[in-house]
C-alpha cells in the first residue's frame, strides 16, 4: 500500500531543509515565559545543545532563531519544526512501522499532544503548567521516526524527552524506557529545573505527560468522586443520612472543577467558591456545576433552602472562599464537610487569591507589588484557617485536598498545627480517605485506551469491565464490597457522563485482582475479534508507583515516606514482567524534588504473550505497593496482602509484628 502523507512525514524525521517559520498563534493556550536564568556562557551551551540535532551547514540560521526563542520564551521549543498534520490519536493501523507496540506508543504520544487534550500543545506541555512530553519539536520528530522504524527486538531509550537511540533487546523487553528529570538529589530544587531544562538536558514529565498516558479530565472526575463519596460516608450515619449534608470547598479550575460533579454524584449540597469569573462561567456553561451565585445574601438563603428541602445541588459562588466560611458561621449554617482546592502549591503567583482584594486588584498587585501581595495572602490564610477552626468546633469534618492548604497556612502562622507541634490539626485526603479506603487494599486508577479509535470498542470494554466486577463482587470480602459497588456504579454511568476527550479511553478504579481479570477479559475479546487492541496503563495517584510524602504516601507512618524505594522497585519490576513501555519521573503534582513516580503502558493484542504479561505485571504493579503499605503496619494492607498470598502461593511477603505501646512506654518512663 502506498504511504499516506502522514506516514511519509513521520518517516522523514528531521527535514533536510529548514522549514518556514511558523506563526505564533495567540488563539492557542501558550506556556508562560519561563524565568531568565542562564548566564551568557550557559546560553551558548543551550544553543550548542540544541544545534547538535542538525548538520553544521544549518547552524548559523538556526542559532539565530533558537536564541530568539530562548530570549522570548525562556526555552528553545524549535517551533518551526512543529509538524503540519493534525495532532490526535489515530487508529493504530494508520501509523507506519514494523512493531504494533511501537505504533501503540505513537498513538499515545499524539494523544498527549492533541490540542483538545494538552494544556500548552505547541510547547509540548500536556498538563500541570510544566508536564512535558518532549522539550522541543525535533525530539518529537526523531522519536516518532525511531518508533516507526524499530523492530520488536529493540528498545528505544528516552532521556527526558531526548531519544538516545535504539538498542538491541528482545521481544518481551519494553519497547521504550523513559526517564524524566532524574537528577543527582542535591540538584533537584525548583531553580535547578529552570536551569537544566533551559539548557535542554532535562524535563519535568509530571507523570502521565512524560509517560504518554494522559487521557483528559475523566481521570480527575473519577478520583474526585471516590474522594468526596468516601468523605461523605465518614460523616453520615447511613445512606439515608447523606441527603441535605453540605460540602464547602473552593476552586473551579483544571482539577478542582470536578468537585461539584463529585458532590452531585455523592448526593450532597455543594458550594464551591471561585474568584475567577472565566473559570466559574466555563464550568457552569459546561454543566459541571448547576447554579451560579455572585453575592453572599443570596447564597445564604439558597443554601438554607437547599438544606430544608434536602436537595442534591451544586452551587458555584463567584467570589472568595473565605467570605463563605465567615458568612456561614455568622448565619449559623452548619458545614458538614469542608475542604479547599485553590492552587496553594503555587501561592504567590496566582494560585491563591486573598480575601479583601478583588480578582483584578490581586492580579495587578501580584505583578507590581509582590511583597505586599504575599502579606495579603498570609493575612487571608489566617482568616481562612480561623474560620475553618470555628466551624470544626461546631462539628465540620475538614480535610486537606493535597493542595498545600495546611502547609501554607502553617507557614503564614495560622492555627493549624496539632498539639504535638509536628502534625497538622486536620488530615489530608490520602491519610483519611484514599489511603486506607483504596490504596491499602490495592484500589487505584487503572485505565485503558482502545487503539482502534472506535467508540463502539469503548462501549464493549465498558460492558466487559462491568461484568467482571459484578462477578467478582459476588464473592468479594465485606471489607472491599463498598469499593466494588462504587466502581460498578462508575462504569455503568461512564457512557452517559460523556467523559471522553481525545482517545477512546476509560479510567476505572480496581484492585490487583480486578485489574488482572478485566485485562484478561479484554485480551480474550481481542482474540475473538470482538474488539481491536487495547493499551493498558494508570496514573500516579496510585498504590505502588509513587513515593510522595505529602500525597500518595502520606498515610505511611513508619518514617519511610521520605524514601523512594517503592517507586523505583516498581518501574524496574514492571520492566521485566512484560510492560510495553515504562517510565520514571522526578516531580508530579506536588513539585520537582518532592516526589518520584513511575508508570507503564501495555499493549494487549489477544496473544498468549499478552495474557502472560498482563497477569505477571499487573500483579506486581499493585502488590508491590500493598506489600510496602503492609510493612508500614497499615491494617488494611496487611489484610490485602495476606489475601493475595492465599490466592498466589508463590507470593511470600514479610508481615510486620505489631508492638504494644506499653512496651515502649515502660522503657521511656
Ligand atoms: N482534584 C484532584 O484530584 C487533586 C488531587 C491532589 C491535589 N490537587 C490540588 O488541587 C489544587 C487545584 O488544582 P487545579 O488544577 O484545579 O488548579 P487551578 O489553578 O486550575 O484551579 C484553582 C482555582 O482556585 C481559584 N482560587 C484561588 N484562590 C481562591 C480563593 N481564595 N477563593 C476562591 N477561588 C480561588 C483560582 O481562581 C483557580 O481557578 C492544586 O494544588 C492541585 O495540586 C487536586
Amino acid at each position: 500500500m502506498p504511504l499516506s502523507q502522514f506516514q511519509e512525514d513521520i518517516l522523514q524525521g528531521i527535514p533536510i531543509n529548514i522549514p518556514e517559520k511558523k506563526e505564533y498563534d495567540l488563539s492557542i493556550n501558550h506556556a508562560p515565559k519561563r524565568k531568565e536564568i542562564l548566564t551568557i556562557e550557559e546560553k551558548k551551551l543551550a544553543l550548542r545543545n540544541a544545534l547538535r540535532y542538525f548538520p553544521s551547514n544549518l547552524h548559523a540560521e538556526l542559532a539565530e532563531d533558537f536564541l530568539d526563542e530562548l530570549s522570548r520564551y525562556g526555552r528553545i521549543y524549535m517551533f518551526r519544526y512543529r509538524p503540519d498534520y493534525k495532532m490526535y490519536a489515530r487508529p493504530i493501523q494508520e501509523y507506519p512501522g514494523n512493531s504494533e507496540q511501537a505504533k501503540a506508543i505513537m498513538l499515545m504520544i499524539q494523544n498527549n499532544l492533541d490540542y483538545a487534550v494538552a494544556q500548552h500543545p505547541q510547547e509540548l506541555i500536556t498538563y500541570g503548567g510544566n508536564g512535558a512530553v518532549f522539550q522541543n519539536w525535533i525530539q518529537y520528530r526523531l522519536t516518532m521516526k525511531y518508533l516507526a522504524e524499530m523492530s520488536d527486538e529493540q528498545t528505544l531509550v528516552m532521556y527526558s524527552g531526548h531519544p538516545m537511540g535504539l538498542f538491541p533487546s528482545h521481544k518481551n523487553a519494553p519497547r521504550v524506557v523513559v526517564t524524566n528529570g532524574m537528577m543527582i538529589p542535591n540538584y533537584s530544587k525548583p531553580d535547578d529545573w529552570e536551569k537544566f531544562n533551559a539548557l535542554g538536558v532535562t524535563q519535568y514529565g509530571q507523570m502521565t505527560a512524560g509517560s504518554y498516558m494522559y487521557i483528559g479530565p475523566q481521570g480527575i472526575v473519577h478520583g474526585t468522586t471516590i474522594t468526596v463519596l468516601n468523605a461523605v460516608r465518614r460523616i453520615a450515619k447511613d445512606r439515608s443520612d447523606i441527603r441535605g449534608k453540605l460540602f464547602v470547598t473552593a476552586g473551579l479550575g483544571g482539577m478542582s472543577g470536578a468537585q461539584p460533579k463529585a458532590g452531585n454524584i455523592a448526593g450532597v449540597i455543594s458550594v464551591t467558591a471561585e474568584v475567577n469569573p472565566k473559570a466559574a462561567h466555563t464550568r457552569h456553561s459546561q454543566g459541571w456545576v448547576d447554579e451560579l451565585i455572585d453575592n453572599i445574601p443570596e447564597l445564604v438563603s439558597r443554601v438554607k433552602l437547599a438544606k430544608n428541602n434536602k436537595e442534591v445541588v451544586s452551587i458555584a459562588y463567584l467570589g472568595n472562599v473565605v467570605d463563605i466560611w465567615e458568612a456561614f458561621y455568622e448565619n449559623d449554617i452548619l458545614i458538614d464537610l469542608g475542604s479547599d482546592q485553590t492552587s496553594l502549591h503555587n501561592p504567590w503567583s496566582g494560585g491563591y487569591y486573598p480575601a479583601g482584594l478583588s480578582f483584578e486588584e490581586s492580579n495587578i498587585m501580584m505583578a507590581d507589588k509582590p511583597e505586599e501581595f504575599k502579606k495579603n495572602i498570609q493575612l487571608s490564610l489566617n482568616r481562612h484557617a480561623e474560620a475553618v477552626n470555628k466551624h470544626t468546633e461546631r462539628g465540620t469534618y475538614f480535610f486537606d485536598y493535597g493542595n498545600a492548604f495546611l502547609l501554607e497556612s502553617s507557614r503564614a502562622g495560622a492555627n493549624v498545627m496539632a498539639p504535638n507541634g509536628i502534625d497538622f490539626k486536620y488530615p489530608s485526603y490520602i491519610q483519611d480517605i484514599l489511603g486506607p479506603m483504596c490504596f491499602d487494599f490495592g484500589f487505584g486508577p487503572f485505565r485503558w485506551v482502545c487503539a482502534s479509535g472506535k467508540p463502539e470498542d469503548l462501549i464493549k470494554t465498558d460492558e466487559i469491565a462491568c461484568r467482571v466486577l459484578e462477578d467478582m463482587m459476588i464473592s468479594s470480602p465485606v471489607e472491599i464490597q463498598q469499593q466494588m459497588a462504587d466502581n460498578i456504579q462508575w462504569i455503568k454511568g461512564a457512557q452517559e457522563n460523556k467523559l471522553v476527550v481525545g482517545s477512546q479511553a476509560r479510567i476505572l478504579y480496581a484492585d490487583a485482582e480486578g485489574r488482572m481479570k478485566i485485562a484478561q477479559a479484554f485480551n480474550e475479546a481481542i482474540l475473538r475479534g470482538d474488539i481491536g487492541p487495547i493499551v493498558l496503563g494508570r496514573d500516579h495517584h496510585d498504590v505502588s508507583g509513587t513515593d510522595s510524602p505529602y500525597r500518595e504516601t502520606s498515610n505511611i507512618y513508619d518514617g519511610s515516606r521520605f524514601t523512594a524505594d517503592m517507586a523505583i522497585q516498581n518501574v524496574i519490576g514492571d520492566s521485566f514482567r512484560g510492560a510495553t513501555w515504562v517510565s520514571i519521573h522526578n516531580g508530579g503534582g506536588v513539585g520537582w524534588g518532592e516526589v518520584i513516580n513511575g508508570g507503564f503502558g501495555m499493549l494487549l493484542d489477544g496473544s498468549k504473550e499478552s495474557e502472560r504479561n498482563l497477569k505477571m505485571m499487573l500483579h506486581w504493579d499493585v502488590n508491590n505497593g500493598v506489600a510496602r503499605r503492609n510493612w508500614a503496619r497499615n491494617e488494611n494492607a496487611i489484610f490485602a496482602i495476606k489475601r493475595a498470598m492465599e490466592v498466589e502461593p508463590s507470593l511470600r511477603v514479610t508481615i510486620p509484628n505489631l508492638v504494644d505501646d506499653k512496651t515502649l512506654e515502660y522503657l521511656f518512663k
